[in-house]
């Protein structure tokens, strides 16, 4: 008899029955961060990890688990073998390469598509309803290229998008202003990074549009240079990576906050990358980012915004490049 069998009567064999199952692939800085959030902030019940480097990848298993008992009861395992992912209600991708010093997000497209290439067929068929939250960069393009390879349905393939480029936004706002970054509204929207739009018309604190007080709020005739903070945001990625070299812990709590809308069907609303054809004027197969109503079965509904024929235009001109780039693609 085990020692088991001596401590335990078995009335019936342990079943773990998990409707919160999340994987995140790819354990570098980024993949541990989405982990940490969700770990600590209880979102999911199950978490597993996938990675091409496997000491690397049973080191980080192992380092989370030692810290389970300060968790509520949630399993962590960890493999390079996808079986591991089976049933999963969401499989956040954070693997590929990450941009250098000074690079941009888009020049790492090609590269991150091959390697999506081997990922995505193996998540879809491990966890055949899952959702995809995608975070590896070019994020807009490779959440396209995610959603092209799984054959999975729009509402089900997302991107983390500019909801970091939101926060960003909001936490610059509350510096100015100093009120909490949670109490100051704004949205960034289409590409996530470069090319991304502040909605000047919709930033507000407590319903108060800043517009409505002066007009110039968000133009160059402003003579408070409010759109300093999109251009700081813009600039944000490539500061901290200057100063650290990647960027993690805020892409990490604003993935653990989708995760945790989509998981418990909060219909919460986020600025996420979805497929926005037909949207805004835009004609062309691309996803960037809206704002998103999402819930159990992923993205339900798409905000309409009012937009300026400038703010559309922009996004337009952003969706003909990721068009482009998207052209060009092998996968
Ligand atoms: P990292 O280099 O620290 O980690 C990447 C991980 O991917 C490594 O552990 C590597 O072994 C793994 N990997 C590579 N090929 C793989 C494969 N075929 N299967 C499974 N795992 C594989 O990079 P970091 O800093 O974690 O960044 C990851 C990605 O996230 C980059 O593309 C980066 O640009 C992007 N990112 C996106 C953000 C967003 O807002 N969307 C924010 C920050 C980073
Ligand atoms: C970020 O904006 C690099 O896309 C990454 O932090």
């Amino acid at each position: 008899m085990s020692l088991v069998e001596k401590l335990m009567y078995e009335v019936e064999p342990a079943v773990r029955v998990s409707g919160g199952k999340v994987t995140v692939v790819g354990t570098g800085q980024v993949g541990m961060a989405c982990a940490f959030s969700i770990l600590t902030q209880n979102i999911a019940s199950e978490l597993a990890l996938v990675d091409v480097v496997a000491d690397k990848l049973k080191g980080e298993m192992m380092d989370l688990q030692h810290g389970l008992t300060f968790l509520k009861n949630v399993k962590v395992s960890a493999d390079t073998d996808y079986s591991v992912t089976a049933g999963s209600k969401i499989c956040i991708v954070t693997a590929g390469a990450r941009q250098r010093e000074g690079e941009s997000r888009l020049s790492l497209v090609q590269r991150n598509t091959d390697i999506f290439k081997g990922i995505i067929p193996k998540l879809v068929e491990h966890s055949p309803d899952t959702i995809l939250l995608i975070v590896s960069n070019p994020v807009d393009i490779l959440t396209y290229v995610a959603w092209k390879i799984s054959g999975l349905p729009k509402n089900r393939v997302i991107g983390s998008g500019t909801n970091l480029d939101s926060s960003r936004f909001r936490f610059l706002m509350s510096q100015r202003l100093n009120v909490a970054p949670s109490s100051c509204h704004g949205w960034i929207i289409g590409e996530h990074g470069d090319s991304s739009v502040p909605v000047w018309s919709g930033v507000n604190i407590a319903g108060v549009r800043l517009r409505d007080l002066d007009s110039s709020i968000g133009t160059s005739e402003d003579p408070e240079q409010w759109t300093q903070l999109h251009k700081q945001v813009v600039e944000s990625a490539y500061e901290i990576i200057r100063l650290k070299g990647y960027t993690s812990w805020a892409i990490g709590l604003s993935v653990a906050a989708l995760a945790q809308a989509i998981l418990k069907n909060t219909r919460s609303c986020y600025a996420v990358s979805t497929l926005v054809q037909g949207m805004q004027g835009i004609d062309k197969d691309v996803f960037l980012s809206a704002p998103c109503v999402l819930g159990e079965n992923g993205v339900t509904h798409v905000i309409q915004q009012t937009l300026s024929e400038a703010e559309k235009a922009q996004l337009q001109k952003s969706a003909n490049t990721l068009y482009e780039v998207q052209q060009g693609l092998t996968y």
